[in-house]
């Protein structure tokens, strides 16, 4: 059994989505929803039941997640997508398809464990937990209602056209809200459609920006300080909202240019298209990217600022137009170089604002780094997996990582590294030490000893 969290901290919600992943097997990633059933409120010294289902449907591994039935009322949910049913005791099904369920024991007095959902034992650990029902952000402090009113009645049809509509939404907070939308009516059901050459518009070549946003060469804003005074943390709040409006981008270009890559050949042209989970985790990522915007942009504006009257710099677009031709160049630099990078500074940051007294500031830092684990762990996951599925020979991951860096990364990937949370997202120090990017006279060396490693056989 392997320790999911206290029974107290699933007291938010009924529902929780838990990330887990095997150490021994960093490419095998597992999410698990969790019940919680109260008990009658007549009924004497009764205690919550839980359940656990593999948060992947059957049928055709859509998420589970928003099933159709409150878990109060009956241990059943009903997939949001075409209505099958799932017994969350057994995980079966009227269809006559079957769900997988793991075991719960609360022990210790109130410690939630779990029966680990692959055939590896004991070696799988939680990597993040979220309540379905959290709140996702406030809301948008400068969209007009009028504005989402008249997005949402030209709303696409497809998921991929919808993608590149909030590529080009007119506001941040206009994009806000067309992801929030997106994510319900995927989540639903309402939106299971792809994609649709047809009417679908073409892939926009950059996300849109009002001309009153001042953006310059990444290197060229104005230094973040050490967040000791107010106007650093501005700063510092500035630009992590105008990273994390990219970041929107990012997850949605993912989805919108790489929907029908096929996972067999570095190309994408053979092989099986990259499936439903590839979709549903960038559409989890762009649902956090904008619950990160909001909360960043609502703390700049107590702090006296707007987001966009400093100026920003778009080297994460720059990034992703570097490796637009290779869905494992793009997870490999934006997923495993850049996001990666977050999970480093992070910590640092909230204890400078901390250290200044700034809580609130720090706890807004604290709940940006958790959900970036996770992003880092779903890069992780399918480009591990995109390299599993290559033919004729499966690529060995790491070799291929440290080749796309050294081809798409200009610089050195600088530490100091947060070891411990690159790890829990599967990034061990194999995949980034000495690891320096395109150019540079470290990438020639290791391009060397890695070609002749491979040369000698050491490597897959
Ligand atoms: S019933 Fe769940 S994906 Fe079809």
């Amino acid at each position: 059994m392997i320790f999911v969290a206290p029974v107290a901290d699933l007291a938010d919600s009924a529902r929780h989505v838990v990330a887990l992943r095997s150490w021994r097997n960093p490419s095998q990633h597992d999410s698990v929803l969790v019940y919680r059933r109260d008990p009658h409120p007549g009924a004497l010294n009764a205690q919550p039941e839980f359940y656990s289902i593999a948060n992947e449907c059957p049928h055709l591994g859509l998420p589970l997640e928003d099933d159709g039935v409150d878990p109060r009322t009956g241990p059943v949910i009903i997939c949001p997508f075409h209505n099958l049913d799932f017994g969350l005791d057994t995980g079966a099904s009227s269809s006559g398809m079957r769900a997988c369920t793991f075991a719960l024991e609360v022990r210790n007095g109130g410690e939630l464990w779990m029966e680990p959902p692959g055939d590896l034992g004991d070696d799988y650990r939680v990597i993040g937990i979220r309540s379905v029902s959290e709140r996702a952000s406030s809301s948008p402090s400068s969209c007009r209602p009028s504005q989402v009113v008249s997005l949402i009645l030209l709303l696409p049809r497809t998921i991929v056209a919808y993608c590149r509509h909030v590529l080009v939404a007119p506001t941040p907070a206009a994009k806000v809200a067309l992801v929030r939308r997106l994510v319900s009516l995927f989540r639903s059901g309402t939106l299971s459609r792809l994609a649709d050459p047809l009417t679908d518009p073409p892939h926009p070549f950059e996300p849109y920006r009002a001309p009153t946003v001042k953006t310059v060469a990444s290197g060229q804003t104005a230094r973040l300080g050490r967040g000791g005074s107010v106007e650093s943390r501005v700063r510092l709040l500035h630009a992590l909202a105008n990273i994390e409006l990219f970041a929107i981008d990012l997850a949605v270009d993912h989805i919108g240019r790489f929907f029908d890559w096929r996972v067999a050949s570095l190309d994408g042209r053979e092989g099986k298209r990259i499936g439903w989970g590839f979709v549903g985790d960038f559409l989890k990522v762009a649902e956090d990217e904008a619950k990160h915007f909001t909360i960043l942009s609502e703390r700049l504006e107590q702090l006296g600022c707007t987001y966009g009257s400093l100026s920003v710099h778009n080297g994460l677009w720059e990034s992703a137009t570097q490796t637009s031709h290779s869905l494992l160049s793009r997870l490999a630099i934006v997923a495993l170089v850049h996001e990666a990078r977050g999970l480093d500074t992070n910590p640092t940051q909230i204890r400078r604002c901390r250290a200044a007294g700034d809580e609130e500031t720090a706890r807004v830092l604290e709940i940006v780094h958790a959900d970036e684990i996770c992003h880092v762990a779903f890069g992780h996951r399918h480009f591990t997996a995109l390299c599993a599925s290559q033919l004729p020979v499966p690529l060995d991951p790491v070799t291929q990582f440290r080749a796309e860096v050294r081809a798409h990364f200009f610089g050195a990937v600088r530490g100091p590294f947060n070891e411990a949370d690159r790890a829990r997202a599967g990034l061990g120090g194999e995949w980034y030490e000495g690891l320096s990017g395109r150019g540079s006279a470290a990438a020639r060396k290791g391009e060397e000893k890695e070609a002749a490693a491979r040369g000698g056989g050491k490597e897959a």
